[in-house]
């Protein structure tokens, strides 16, 4: 049987597969964040010759993608972006994510906004009915921390502060707990109107076109 591990291979692999065949040689690639992303910039540098170069959503992806030669473009002067491939900390079965868990949610959400097919690649451990047992990570200014946990509070969710993480854009995080998310996208435009709040890691407003969903019985393909 498959670990995990293995899984997120055939995940990256099968988004590999899918975009191989679609791009050119003026494809500009948005690349996502994580363990699951990883396997995917790896398997991505076999095909280097065949597209311009790629859009990072973390400091973190831009390093590894360049360390296998591959161009990293700012988004400002990237143009049109066909794909963005990430992975995710959950998703239900209408596509709907949580997202952030490595803290790198607001780029990704800008990266996912502009792409034309957001493809996320995760394994079936990452399906659930109700979004939600993962804490849905926030991005916040630093000064509102206080006021975005009590508001946070007020909605109904247990805000936790992720100690010692400082974001790319030197936000800082607020995990939330317990919070009911039957209804992402209003969960998600009650988060985004809270002062303070730079991004939450609810992709609802703009979820996943194409879900590659790793399972024991091979990738299973949702959109
Ligand atoms: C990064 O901020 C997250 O949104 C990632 O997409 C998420 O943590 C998935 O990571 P893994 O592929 O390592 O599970």
């Amino acid at each position: 049987m498959m670990n995990q591990d293995e899984l997120k291979k055939a995940v990256a692999k099968a988004a590999i597969d899918y975009i191989a065949p679609r791009l050119d040689s003026e494809s500009v690639i948005g690349v996502g964040t994580g363990s699951t992303a990883n396997f995917f910039i790896d398997m991505l540098a076999e095909f280097k010759t065949e597209f311009d170069g790629a859009v990072a959503s973390s400091e973190a992806t831009a390093e590894r993608l360049k360390s296998h030669g591959i161009p990293v473009y700012d988004l400002n002067s990237a143009g049109e972006l066909e794909f963005y491939v990430d992975g995710a900390d959950e998703t239900n079965d209408r596509l709907e994510l949580i997202k952030g868990g490595g803290a790198a949610l607001t780029r990704e959400k800008i990266v996912a906004a502009v792409a034309k097919t957001f493809i996320c690649i995760a394994d079936d451990s990452k399906m659930v009915g109700i979004l939600g047992k993962f804490p849905l990570p926030v991005e916040v200014i630093p000064m509102a921390r206080s006021h975005v946990g009590r508001e946070i509070v007020k909605l109904g969710g247990d805000p936790v502060y992720r100690e010692g993480v400082v974001t790319d854009n030197g936000n800082i995080i607020i995990d939330v707990h317990n919070m009911d998310i039957s209804q992402p996208i209003r969960v998600e435009e009650k988060l985004n109107n809270i002062v303070g709040v730079v991004t939450n890691g609810l992709f609802a407003l703009r979820r996943a076109d194409l879900l590659l969903l790793g399972t024991k019985d091979g990738v299973k393909s949702i959109s």
